[in-house]
C-alpha cells in the first residue's frame, strides 16, 4: 500500500489533458499498482474520487467510491461501489442540471457551486479492460464529471457560473451557501 502524493492547483499536470491508455499497457504491473495506490491514497484523503492526473499520472484513469457514510450521499441517496474507470466517455440524458457544492484535494479547503448534468449515460473500461455501460445519476453522476474533468485539465473552479459561493470548508459549515440557498 502506497499513499501517493496529490498535485494542487499550480501544477501543470492538473491542466494537461492525459493520454488513453493502451489496452497491454493497461495489464502492465505498473498501471495495475498505480489503481491500487490512487484506490489507497483517495480513501486516506476521504475522497470519494480520485484522478490520475492528480497524483502526477497524466493517463486517462480514475477511480470512485461513494460511500453510505460520506456525508453527501444523503442528498441523493446514491451508493457508488468502488469503480475504476479507464478511458471513459460520458453524454447528458436530457436537459436537467443539478447545482452542486464540490470540493478537490488538488485545491485543499475550499468548495465551490458547480452546475452539472444530473443523468450521464457512461461507457469505460474496468481495470482488466472490459467494457463497461451504464447510467448514473444524483452524485454518483456528479463525481464522474468532476474526475472526467480532471482527464481534461479542467477543474471544478473553471465550471463555476459565480465565485461568489467560493468558500472555506470550515466556513460553508458554519454560514452555508452564501447565495442564500
Ligand atoms: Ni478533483
Amino acid at each position: 500500500m502506497s499513499i501517493l502524493k496529490v498535485a494542487r492547483m499550480g501544477h501543470p499536470i492538473l491542466r494537461t489533458v492525459a493520454d488513453a491508455i493502451p489496452d497491454e499497457m493497461l495489464r502492465s504491473p505498473e498501471i495495475q499498482q498505480l489503481i491500487d495506490d490512487m484506490v489507497d491514497t483517495m480513501v486516506e484523503y476521504d475522497g470519494v474520487g480520485l484522478a490520475a492526473p492528480q497524483v502526477h499520472q497524466s493517463w486517462r484513469l480514475f477511480v470512485m467510491e461513494v460511500p453510505s457514510d460520506s456525508p453527501r450521499y444523503g442528498e441523493t441517496g446514491a451508493v457508488q461501489p468502488l469503480t475504476i474507470v479507464v478511458n471513459p466517455e460520458y453524454s447528458p440524458i436530457g436537459d436537467d442540471h443539478v447545482e452542486s457544492m464540490e470540493g478537490c484535494l488538488s485545491i485543499p479547503d475550499v468548495m465551490g457551486l458547480v452546475p452539472r448534468h444530473e443523468r450521464i449515460k457512461v461507457r469505460f473500461q474496468g481495470r482488466d479492460g472490459k467494457l463497461v455501460e451504464g447510467e448514473l445519476s444524483g452524485f454518483p453522476a456528479i463525481v464522474f464529471q468532476h474526475e472526467y474533468d480532471h482527464l481534461d485539465g479542467v477543474l471544478y473552479i473553471d465550471r463555476m457560473e459565480s465565485l461568489e459561493t467560493l468558500s472555506f470548508r470550515r466556513e460553508y459549515e458554519r454560514f452555508g451557501r452564501l447565495d442564500g440557498e
